[in-house]
C-alpha cells in the first residue's frame, strides 16, 4: 500500500521521507492555510522535495474555472495531480482534464456511486473521506470496500486513495481492505511505529546486554 502524507509542512513531509514512507503528498486548503506562508512558496518546497504524486486542489467551483486552475497546477511539474471537489461541475471537469492527459484525484468523495461516476468521467484517483463519516457515527471504511468491489466489478483503473484518516485502526483497515493508497496526517503515519511491548523488549535486551562479559562487536 502507498503511503501519502497529508500535510502541506515541509518538515514534516522531509521527516516521513527519511523514513523512507513517503510515495506522495495530498493538500488542500485548510492544510496550505495552516503553513501560513504564500501558496507559491508551500508548493515550490514540496516539489523540490516530493518525488511522487503531489495533489493540489482547485478553488472554483465552475467547470471552466476549474480547468483553467488545473492547467496552471499541473504545468507546475510532471507529478502534479489536479484535487477536483466531487460535484456535477467538477466531473465536467474531470471529464475534460483527463482527455488532456491532466492526473485528477476526485476529493469530497462520500459514497460509492460518487466514486463510480469519477471512475467514469475517468479520474486518476478517488478521495473517499474517511473520518469525516465516522465522526457522524457511521462506518466510513464501509464506502471504500464498496468502492473497491465496483472498480473490481468493472476494471477501472482509478486509484482509491483512503482520506481523512485519523488513527492507525484506519490504515490498518484500509491495507486488509486492500486500498491501493491511504493518506494521513504526520502523527498517524508516526503512531504506528511505537507499541509498549516494543520499548519494555528492547529496554531489557539492552540491560540483558550488560551482562554480557565480552560485549565487544
Ligand atoms: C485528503 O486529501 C484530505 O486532504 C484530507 O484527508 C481531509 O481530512 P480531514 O477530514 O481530516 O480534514
Amino acid at each position: 500500500m502507498k503511503f501519502f502524507a497529508d500535510t502541506a509542512n515541509i518538515e514534516e513531509i522531509k521527516k516521513i521521507k527519511k523514513w523512507g514512507l513517503l510515495d506522495g503528498v495530498t493538500t488542500n486548503p485548510t492544510i496550505v492555510s495552516r503553513e501560513n506562508k504564500p501558496f507559491k512558496e508551500v508548493v515550490t518546497e514540496i516539489l523540490k522535495e516530493v518525488e511522487g504524486p503531489v495533489n493540489l486542489e482547485v478553488i472554483s467551483t465552475e467547470a471552466e474555472g476549474m480547468v483553467r486552475e488545473a492547467l496552471k497546477l499541473a504545468s507546475l511539474a510532471p507529478n502534479v495531480v489536479v484535487k477536483i471537489p466531487m460535484t456535477p461541475e467538477g466531473i465536467m471537469a474531470v471529464k475534460e482534464l483527463s482527455s488532456r492527459g491532466v492526473k485528477t484525484n476526485v476529493t469530497l468523495t462520500f459514497s460509492p456511486t460518487q466514486a463510480l461516476i469519477a471512475a467514469k468521467a475517468g479520474a486518476s484517483y478517488v478521495s473517499p473521506f474517511i473520518g469525516r463519516w465516522d465522526d457522524i457515527s457511521s462506518e466510513g471504511m464501509q464506502v471504500v470496500e464498496d468502492i473497491l468491489t465496483i472498480f473490481d466489478n468493472y476494471g477501472y483503473k482509478t486509484e482509491i486513495i483512503v482520506a481523512s484518516v485519523r488513527h492507525p485502526i484506519h490504515i490498518l483497515q484500509a491495507a486488509k481492505l486492500g486500498a491501493h493508497i491511504v493518506t494521513a496526517p504526520f502523527k498517524v503515519i508516526e503512531q504506528l511505529f511505537y507499541h509498549p511491548l516494543t520499548d519494555i523488549g528492547l529496554k531489557r535486551f539492552l540491560e540483558d546486554w550488560k551482562k554480557v562479559p565480552n560485549p565487544e562487536f
